[in-house]
């Protein structure tokens, strides 16, 4: 059952990747959400159509996407993210992504990242291994140095204090635009980190690459390095190679006991 699912979201990503490439460069309508964010008509056009595949396959599961949901109550959950970078899809940046989720029980079990700019598929199972289309992926095996990198998103999360730390020891750290893009970025070596500042309504960026970036070697967490459900309100996540992450939930405790100090 777990291979027919693993197929399932392969062919709903290669679809979404299509709608993303028929939108892409004609400057897309798009409105501005409550949260002051943009959504584009190709990111309501792939939740809907997600909700609809997931309908005719599996009735009984349900949908959880950034724009749109339905049966969010349901055991088996799949948790989507249309199109994460959707600022940079609107300003033609190709650096956007689609990803897509089993979560069962607040558990992601398989997920799907796809770059439809290259037509490259990023998809693990637990306990099958992470690949991009069929070469398997690796996290790096380097510490926090002057050869790493550490992106952040949703950077609200992280202090200039703690920012300024990594610069420090030579670490180049970005800002890239899209937590998706860069995890798998994490999965397959190319950078030890990215630091996620999202909470609510932000399972949608992370469910899919946990389990991508585990299957990969690495470990991703919430930003006090416990486990956390995807079914709901995340609390941020920290995405890694495995090596750095103890340091980098230390910099976190370190950041939140200054600005406890501050407070009193
Ligand atoms: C955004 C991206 C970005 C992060 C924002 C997210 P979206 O997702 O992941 O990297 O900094 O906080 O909202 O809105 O493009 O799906
Ligand atoms: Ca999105």
């Amino acid at each position: 059952m777990e291979h027919e699912y693993l197929e399932f979201a392969k062919s709903v990503a290669y679809e979404a990747g299509e709608v993303m490439r028929k939108y892409y460069g004609k400057k897309p309508s798009f409105r501005l959400k409550e949260d002051e964010t943009i959504v584009t008509i190709a990111d309501e056009e792939i939740n809907e159509m997600v909700i609809k595949r997931v309908e005719h396959a599996y009735p009984a599961h349900g949908v959880d996407g950034e724009e749109s949901s339905a049966k969010k109550d349901s055991k088996y959950l799949w948790v989507c993210d249309p199109i994460d970078g959707t600022a940079l899809f609107a300003r033609e940046v190709p650096f956007s992504m689609f990803s897509l989720a089993l979560v069962i029980d607040g558990e992601p079990v398989l997920g799907v990242a796809y770059d439809p700019f290259h037509n490259k598929l990023f998809w693990a199972a637990q306990g099958e291994g992470a690949w991009l289309d069929d070469m398997p992926l690796q996290v790096s095996q380097a510490k926090l140095d002057n050869r790493s990198m550490v992106n952040v998103e949703a950077s609200y999360a992280i202090s200039s204090d703690a920012r300024m730390t990594l610069e420090k020891r030579g670490v180049l750290v970005t800002s890239m635009g899209s937590a998706v893009r860069t995890a798998v970025m994490v999965a397959s070596g190319r950078m030890e980190a990215m630091i996620f500042g999202g909470t609510e309504g932000k399972n949608v960026d992370i469910a899919a690459v946990k389990v991508i970036v585990e299957e990969s070697g690495g470990k991703v967490t919430d930003l006090n390095g416990k486990e956390q459900r995807y079914d709901g309100a995340i609390n941020g996540a920290i995405v890694s190679n495995g090596m750095v992450h103890d340091e980098i939930v230390q910099y976190m405790q370190q950041q939140y006991e200054k600005e406890k100090s501050h407070e009193i």
